[in-house]
Parts: C-alpha cells; structure tokens; sequence
C-alpha cells in the first residue's frame, strides 16, 4: 500500500495521539512510530488495542501502550475525543451487519474535531486462480453464518460519509501475491501467509455447514500455496479515510 497512513494528517507536529484498534501483534504502529522523528516519537501517544492480549508482543516496545478492547463495546471515557488518528485494518467484519455503523460512530467519537479515522478492509469478491476463488467462497460461507459481511470494503466510504466525515478518500489496492509479485522474496512471503491463513479458516469451516466437501476443505491450503507460487494471485484492499468536521451540524 506504499505509504502506512494515507489520512491527510502532518505527521512532523508533535504531541499526537494515534490508536490502531484489532491491532494483533502491532506491527503497524509500531512502524509508524519508527517512521517519525525523535521529537514526534518522544512527545506523542501511541495506543495498541486488540480484543485479546495474547499477540500483543513481549516485552511491550517503549512508547507504545497496549491494553484488550472490543470494538465492539464502549471505549474508556478518557479516550472519546482526543485522537488525531483511528487506524483499523482487516478487522471489520468481528461487527456483524447490524453492529457495523454503531462500531464505526463510535471509532469516530475517540476522535478530536478534525482528527481522521482510516480503515483498510479486503474485498473478497476478486480473485485470480480456482484455489483463491474457492478461498475466498469459504471465508464468504463462514461470515454468512456469522451474520457479517465479506463485502464491508466497497461499502467502507459510503459508511463514512453516512457517519458524517468529511473529506472522505479511498484507494484500492491489487496487492500481487506470490508469482504475480516483482519481488520473489515478497511475493513468497504473501503466498505463504494466505497458506497459514487458510489452515484456522478450515478448522473453523470443519465445525459449520457449508458447500464444501471434506477433500475439498483437506486440499484447500495445498492448492492455494501451488496456486500462488506458480500462477500468482491477487488481493484487493481498499484504504478508506475520512476527517472529523471541526464544527459539527
Ligand atoms: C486479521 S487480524 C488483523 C490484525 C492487524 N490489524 C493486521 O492488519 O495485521 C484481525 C484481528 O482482529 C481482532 N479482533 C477480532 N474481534 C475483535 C473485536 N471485537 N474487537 C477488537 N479486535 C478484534 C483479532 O484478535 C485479530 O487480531
């Protein structure tokens, strides 16, 4: 995705406050941190949150503050309204249909008049080869039970601007996995990852009903890595951002 934060935010002002919610392991503000100057780095807030404290990473990085939060309930008081940044990525769909526009209202609540919210989902309706296709079909399948959505990316900027943000901007991203990526080394990497991730969807797939037979579920992982490594694959992120209004209607 080329650049890690896409909001129109000035980054060389110190004393900001950026949360990445569903964080996992927090990679990515970690690398945000890194990627700003000693003054901003020392001066500023940077908040890990995930539903679960078992990825966050030990020892805890300094400068960075990590505690479990859902989404999907109600954030500390002494948060609402002082960020200049929410992050979220590939974490949406834990909101059910009828959960998602309360769960994005309230993201937007944590932020200061004029602070951006940025969201990255996938949109699992593009795919190249058979394997990724059926892939895809299975996470489809597996929400459907769950009463979410595999279709909250295209919607992501429309859901924005319901909520009232202003400025509202989205990019779409092909990301090339394995083959199909310039760089080998990178493109393995992604292979392998969409491999690693097909392993917990199958184990979850093996307790639901769904249209896939038992050897097809078994061969998925297989066929998905073959896939990838000779023919190549894609993944469809949209980045989707939006301003706080200063002054409220
Ligand atoms: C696919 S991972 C994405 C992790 C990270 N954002 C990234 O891009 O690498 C989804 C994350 O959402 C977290 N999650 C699931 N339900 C959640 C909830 N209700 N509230 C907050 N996080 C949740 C999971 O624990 C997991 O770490």
């Amino acid at each position: 995705m080329q650049k890690l934060i896409w909001a129109p935010i000035d980054l060389s002002k110190p004393s900001l406050r950026i949360l990445d919610s569903a964080a996992a392991n927090g990679k990515w503000i970690e690398d945000v941190r890194k990627s700003l100057s000693a003054e901003v780095q020392e001066t500023s807030t940077f908040i890990s949150t995930d539903v679960t404290d078992i990825f966050f990473p030990k020892p805890e990085p300094t400068g960075i503050s990590y505690f479990a939060q859902s989404m999907l309930e109600d954030w500390p008081e002494s948060l609402v309204g002082t960020l200049d940044l929410v992050h979220q990525r590939l974490a949406l769909p834990a909101a059910n249909k009828a959960q998602v526009q309360s769960t994005i209202s309230r993201f937007i609540g944590l932020l200061k008049p004029g602070g951006y919210i940025q969201f990255v989902e996938a949109d699992h309706s593009i795919a190249k080869g058979p394997a990724m296709t059926d892939f895809f079909r299975l996470l489809s399948e597996i929400f459907k039970v769950m009463e979410t959505g595999n279709d909250y990316a295209p919607q992501l900027k429309r859901w924005f601007e319901d909520a009232g943000l202003e400025d509202v901007q989205e990019k779409v991203f092909d990301i090339p996995i394995g083959a199909a990526n310039e760089n080998a080394d990178i493109g393995k990497k992604g292979a392998l990852m969409f491999s690693y991730g097909v392993r917990g969807l199958v184990d979850v797939a093996k307790t639901l009903p769904t249209s896939f037979s038992k050897e097809e579920l078994v061969s998925l992982e297989d066929r998905m890595r073959e896939e990838n490594l000779t023919s190549g694959g894609v993944w469809r992120l949209h980045c989707v951002w939006g301003r706080r209004p200063v002054v409220e209607s």
